[in-house]
């Protein structure tokens, strides 16, 4: 009877901290490397390439850190975006060392608030997951590129989910079921 239940408290407690470990919030360093919010070195490399392989969840939070005496970040509509307008930006951030949370699911849009770099590519879309939708996928086996830092995985739409948190689960799951089975030899 003890054994069977010692097993089945650390199995809930191994749960609990799955379920603790998969909702964590993440920090993105935009582009992925330091020094990576430049005008891209070539349009294969481009910050927007960056965003598509990662696949940001509300929490999440963005950071960036730059020369604050040579550009800066600004956060803007859609139409400022594209066209690099840079005059009325809904945020502004230019101490060289910006940080912004993800509060919403949606598309977040920051230039350079140097215009002439934004026309060079200096701007990053960032769709965020709903709630909803990332569950969902959650719970859906799919392989598994990492996020993050390593941006030459293949680029997927930022639709794509949070596959990397499946891994986690896996990993997760599979030490679960060995202490399991380890418990029931006791
Ligand atoms: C830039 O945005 C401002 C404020 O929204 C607007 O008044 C201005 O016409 C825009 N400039 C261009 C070139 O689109
Ligand atoms: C830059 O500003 C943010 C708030 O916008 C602040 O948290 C951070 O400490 C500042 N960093 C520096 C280096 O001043
Ligand atoms: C997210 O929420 C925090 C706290 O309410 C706020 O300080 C921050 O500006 C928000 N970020 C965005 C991008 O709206």
């Amino acid at each position: 009877m003890a054994p069977f239940a010692s097993f089945f408290v650390s199995f809930f407690v191994l749960i609990l901290s799955l379920c603790l470990t998969t909702a964590q919030a993440k920090e993105y360093l935009v582009g992925g490397k330091v020094n990576a919010w430049a005008v891209p070195a070539s349009s294969s490399d481009t910050l927007n390439k960056w965003a598509e392989a990662s696949r940001f969840q509300v929490g999440d939070s963005l950071v960036w850190n730059y020369d604050p005496e040579k550009d800066s970040v600004l956060r803007v509509t859609r139409e400022a975006y594209l066209a690099c307008n840079t005059t009325d930006p809904m945020e502004s951030y230019k101490n060289g060392s910006t940080v912004v949370t993800l509060n919403h699911s949606g598309a977040y849009y920051f230039i350079s608030g140097i215009a002439d770099n934004c026309q060079k590519g200096e701007k990053v879309i960032v769709v965020v997951m709903s709630e909803r939708h990332s569950l969902h996928k959650h719970l859906a086996p799919a392989p598994a590129p990492e996020s993050g830092a390593d941006f030459r995985a293949p680029a997927l739409a930022p639709t794509a989910g949070a596959q990397d948190r499946v891994v986690v689960s896996r990993g997760m799951l599979t030490l679960v079921l060995g202490l399991g089975l380890v418990a029931l030899r006791f």
